[in-house]
């Protein structure tokens, strides 16, 4: 089935949030914190403007409570006396003129008198540093299996390693806006805001803590929304309450939109990471013990970083079996834009590090990198570091030998050495990885979500399907059609998709963690189901017969719908001990192998991937052109995060907050990327699928970096591998430090 929104998206027709008319309507824009961290002492409104017609709004007009509601409440709406880092929002003004506003906001000085801030993650903090608890650490958590020590004491090899990782920004296609406005009178009086998110119901609970209103007179409604990869995850929520706050104040609607440099300097990126391995094998190269630490740089506030850090540890002991197993991981404030959601969740950063570290393992146990993979990959009845018995039936050693043979390579590894050999400035290598991603919520969340999805019977005939997952780029509309067309039997233009509006649609949670099509299509067929039985029509008759009866329905009951309702219940036998982070940590994980081969120029230090191979097993494919699509963005996405995207920070702010000089990757960076799936229905997921959309950032980076070690025969440990950093390590000088916090 072809994209349902492709066209309107092809034509420039569909109305992104900067789109929509607002008449009578004001522009809004923010002020934001010059420093790291300090005092606000004063805030001066300069000449040049007239503030009697500009509308101001400041902490004290925040109706509820000033935090914006996630884990912990420490992230305010609106600063409030302390500001903890550069581009935090302060004031926010409202003007029918942009250019009058754009004048307005150059004139505000935020007088900030500073304190000490944190400006490297990695560093101890100083007394004077400390800004949550007593050392600055946000979350910790532990995983525990078997007896580490002793396993050590008993290995044939040692092998360790200490693995970084940089920040990321999101660059969605369309950066972060809202229009907020008022509908009703007094009692009455409802705030709705349509804008770019990923959630709305996460936004909604959002407004209804900030704004101390009812969830009734809160209304969110998703506009169609270019991009998203995490960034519109938390952060679409202070927009929200920014462009709400100011409608009430003005009783206007406002439109706020972000800049994109603005976007890129003040929103969330992807944690830093900081990674050591110590692993012990014995004289055959089996894996005894893996002892690992994660150190995640968190940025100012909490955000979601206690969860992606449970993603990160979960994933970083990787695919393999091994008896001994010991994590310890913490997410750290550094006083930068917070860290939050980002493709991969912790994931991609625990598998950069634990994919380059099987390299270099290999390295020192005088193993081909395939061979040590394959003597550890997990097989069906082993457990993984949570102690999750994996018999899903996936042979992970087939995933492996069909990425090596679609990349050719034991022929290409010949064919380097040779070619390697005539060039005087070129070297060719190819590098591996075998990793995995567990899909939807981690743990029991998905039981805490508790989500609900409706299918309606339309007067017309037409089912609609009502849910709150967000069509962002990712093809949520094509294929919950495609699942509700098959349920019911119907034609997909018999399928209308609702508008992701908290007024319509029940909350069948945020459109995340790889959960869309598995966890909420499968809810999106209970609801079918229950719909064919509020309807009497049995689950083997023909789509015309639920057509009839939907119609009939509307006959003999008018002014009344049919729906039916799914609820989400968790797979039997899963079990998730959240206290000892023992047990079923997803309900169940894709699998992958990808390979990279690149070609370095020792000139320009330059790194080139020439072909790239990504094999994985996501259950069902539902539509394979989308599904492609996922596989090949991902892996783009993870190539400019392994290559090119280096935020330069300085004094606590991104330098390079535009798309001239943070560099993503073009059309011109990407080669042939060929998929293959391995087809291995998931009997929970909807129509067999697992999550797919994360599991591509993982492998990439680590492939990369091991094919420029092959290529090289340097050790690189820390991503982005830009120019600067290859050359330093090539030419013997310490590594350049990881960007992101210092
Ligand atoms: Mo996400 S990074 O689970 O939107």
């Amino acid at each position: 089935m072809k994209r349902r929104e492709g066209l309107a998206k092809l034509t420039g027709r569909e109305p992104y949030v900067d789109d929509l008319p607002f008449d009578g309507g004001l522009w809004g824009a923010t002020v934001r914190s010059p420093l790291p961290r300090g005092r606000i002492r004063e805030i001066r409104f300069g000449a040049g403007v007239d503030w009697s017609e500009m509308i101001v709004v400041d902490h004290r007009d925040v109706p509820g409570r000033n935090v914006i509601k996630l884990i912990v409440d420490d992230q305010p709406v609106l600063a409030a006396g302390e500001v903890r880092h550069v581009h935090e929002a302060v004031l926010l003004l409202a003007h029918p003129s942009r250019a009058l506003l754009r004048r307005a906001v150059r004139a505000v000085e935020v007088v900030v008198d500073p304190l000490p801030p944190v400006l490297d993650y990695r560093r101890p903090p100083a007394r004077e540093q400390i800004q949550h608890g007593d050392d600055n650490v946000f979350k910790r958590l532990a995983i525990d299996k078997g007896d580490v020590d002793a396993a050590f004491a008993a290995a044939a090899h040692v092998v360790e390693g200490i693995y970084q990782t940089g920040a990321q920004e999101h660059v969605y296609l369309e950066p972060q806006g809202m229009l907020a406005w008022l509908e009703g009178e007094g009692e009455r009086e409802v705030v709705v805001v349509r804008g770019s998110m990923q959630c709305p119901y996460y936004v909604h609970e959002a407004l209804c803590y900030a704004l101390g209103r009812p969830a009734e007179r809160v209304r969110v409604i998703q506009a169609p929304t270019g991009g998203g990869f995490g960034g519109k995850e938390e952060f679409p929520s202070g927009v929200a309450i920014h462009a709400a706050l100011l409608a009430l104040k003005a009783r206007r609607p406002v439109k706020l939109v972000y800049e994109r440099g603005e976007d890129m300097a003040a929103t969330t990126k992807r944690h830093p990471s900081w990674v050591r391995h110590r692993t012990a094998f014995d004289a055959g190269g089996n894996l005894l013990a893996q002892d690992v630490e994660v150190v995640l740089d968190a940025g100012a506030y909490v955000t979601l970083s206690p969860v992606v850090l449970s993603r990160g540890v979960i994933h970083a002991a990787g695919p393999y079996r091994c008896p001994n197993v010991r994590i310890r991981g913490r997410a750290v404030l550094a006083n930068f834009v917070p860290a939050g959601a980002f493709r991969g969740f912790g994931a991609p950063q625990t598998l950069f590090a634990c994919e380059r570290h099987m390299d270099r393992c290999a390295r020192v146990l005088g193993l081909e990198p395939a061979e040590l993979r394959r003597r550890n990959l997990l097989r069906d009845g082993d457990a993984t570091a949570t102690g999750q018995r994996i018999d899903d039936g996936t042979d992970r050693e087939a995933l492996l030998d069909r990425a090596l043979k679609l990349a050719g390579w034991e022929a290409k590894r010949t064919a380097h050495r040779s070619w390697n050999a005539e060039q005087p400035f070129r070297r060719r290598g190819l590098g591996l990885a075998t990793f995995f991603h567990g899909a939807g919520f981690t743990g029991a969340g998905e039981v805490y979500l508790a989500s609900r999805a409706h299918v309606a019977g339309l007067a017309d005939g037409r089912v609609e399907v009502r849910t709150a997952a967000t069509e962002m780029g990712q093809g949520t509309i094509t294929i919950f059609t495609q699942i509700a067309a098959a349920r019911l039997g119907l034609e997909p233009e018999q399928v209308v998709i609702a508008e992701p509006d908290t007024a319509r649609v029940p909350n069948s949670g945020p459109t995340v963690a790889s959960r869309t099509a598995m966890i909420v299509g499968r809810l999106v067929e209970k609801a079918c189901d229950d719909l064919r039985r509020r309807l009497g029509v049995g689950d083997a008759a023909p789509g015309a017969a639920v057509v009839e009866a939907i119609r009939a329905w509307h006959r003999q009951h008018p002014g009344e719908e049919p729906v039916g309702e799914g609820r989400y219940e968790p797979p039997p036998g899963i079990h998730w001990d959240e206290e000892h982070y023992r047990g079923d940590a997803y309900g169940t994980y894709g699998w992958a192998a990808y390979v990279a081969e690149v070609e370095v120029d020792l000139r320009t230090y330059v790194v080139t991937v020439i072909d790239f191979v990504a094999v994985q097993e996501v259950g069902k494919v539902l539509n394979e052109t989308l599904a492609r699509g996922q596989i090949q963005g991902g892996v783009v996405q993870a190539i400019g995060w392994a290559l090119l995207e280096e935020l330069k920070v300085e004094g606590g702010a991104m330098r390079n907050n535009q798309l001239t000089n943070y560099v993503i990757p073009t059309s011109e960076d990407v080669p042939p990327i060929r998929v293959a799936f391995v087809e291995n229905p998931y009997p929970h997921g909807a129509q067999g699928a697992k999550g797919i959309g994360e599991l591509p950032m993982d492998g990439p980076a680590p492939a990369i970096a091991n094919a420029v070690a092959d290529a090289l025969g340097v050790d690189p440990c820390a991503i982005p591998l830009t120019p600067e950093r290859l050359m330093a390590l090539v030419e013997g000088e310490d590594e350049a430090p990881v960007a992101g916090a210092a």
